[in-house]
């Protein structure tokens, strides 16, 4: 017995442990109901009466030893919160905190939008799920008009006056229109839907900046003039503007708006197809049945009307060639715009 008891003191000496849980295993080990001192002390009870003294002197000082020595454990992991997470270095430094950057189709919307704030026009917006009239109707679309079709629209209900997608901003024009004290100088920037196979230059959502402006006396000359500061302010001084005939059923006359290619400076490159021009936006004189339909005079006023899509306008400005690369959202694509304020 005395040879355990020698053993066990040895033993305890040497103890040692990283973790509360480790401390416990350690107590439950020694001093637990099975535990090795607990052991010793039942067996204490078949000693000699004459060697009694001794070994429970002995036992006692090894209980004791035993508890001081679990409570020094115990109280050395608590005391130092370091030996918790041993080999760890403090000094080390932290993860880094990586910034998101804004999206280049919200960087385009805004500078877009801040170009023709400058000129005076005020921000409208509107709804993406529509009515007929406010999408087509109110826009001299006839009844049997292509763009109404179940491929170009996406429709919620059907009937006479279905709920459906807008497939343009115009029609926050018209809400415009409809509610607003003449003259109006608007712009009006939100996602569209198209109902249109996905590729690398279509998708079936996008987002436009449309403009309207109606006055008494406003001139296609007036159009001009809106269309080529813009230009320049986007795509740099140097810009020239050219106008192609074109149709939209709500504008007459209509036309298609070129900018000179600013990578090539209009020699001719694979983004402009070797033509030195690059097609930004539609525009034309608000047609009179428009203005009509909305209530207001004709006569009286005239006003002109634009729209671009803002994923062409990015796409011309940073030469991007997939559109789906928009919506993604490839980290390595996102990253290449977080130096665009
Ligand atoms: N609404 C037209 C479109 O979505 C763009 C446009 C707006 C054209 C205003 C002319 C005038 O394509």
């Amino acid at each position: 017995m005395k040879e355990k008891i020698e053993e066990l003191l040895r033993e305890i000496e040497r103890l040692k442990a990283q973790k509360l849980q480790e401390v416990e295993e350690i107590r439950v080990k020694l001093l637990g109901k099975k535990g090795a001192v607990t052991r010793l002390f039942e067996e204490f009870r078949e000693v000699l009466p004459e060697q009694k003294k001794e070994f429970g002197q002995r036992l006692n000082i090894l209980k004791t030893k035993a508890a001081e020595k679990i409570e020094e454990l115990r109280r050395k992991i608590e005391d130092e919160p370091a030996a918790n997470t041993a080999g760890f270095d403090y000094t080390k430094p932290g993860d880094r905190f990586e910034l998101g950057g804004r999206h280049p189709i919200s960087i385009t919307r805004e500078e877009i939008i801040a170009i023709f704030n400058k000129f005076g026009y005020a921000l409208a917006e509107g709804p993406e799920i529509e009515d007929d009239w406010h999408v087509f109707g109110a826009l001299n679309f006839p009844p049997e008009h292509p763009a109404r079709d179940m491929q170009d629209t996406f429709f919620i209900s059907s009937g006479p006056n279905p709920v459906l997608l807008r497939t343009h901003t115009s029609s926050v024009q018209v809400r415009s229109m409809e509610r607003m004290p003449l003259p109006i100088r608007i712009i009006c920037p939100g996602r569209v839907f198209r109902n249109e196979a996905i590729s690398a230059r279509a998708h079936c959502i996008f987002h436009q900046v449309e403009g309207l402006y109606i006055d008494k006396n406003v001139s296609f000359a007036d159009l001009k003039q809106a269309v080529l500061l813009f230009a320049r302010e986007m795509f740099g001084e140097e810009t020239k503007v050219r106008l192609r005939p074109s149709y939209f059923p709500f504008t007459e006359p209509s036309a298609e708006v070129d900018v000179s290619c600013n990578i090539c400076k209009g020699k001719g490159c694979n983004i402009c197809k070797g033509t030195g021009w690059l097609e930004i936006m539609g525009c034309g004189m608000v047609d009179p049945n428009v203005l009509e339909a909305s209530g207001i005079d004709s006569k009286e006023y005239s006003g002109f009307a634009f729209g671009m899509g803002v994923e062409r306008i990015a796409m011309l400005k940073w030469q991007v060639k997939d559109l789906r690369l928009y919506f993604e959202n490839d980290v390595r694509f996102l990253k290449e715009f977080d130096s665009v304020i």
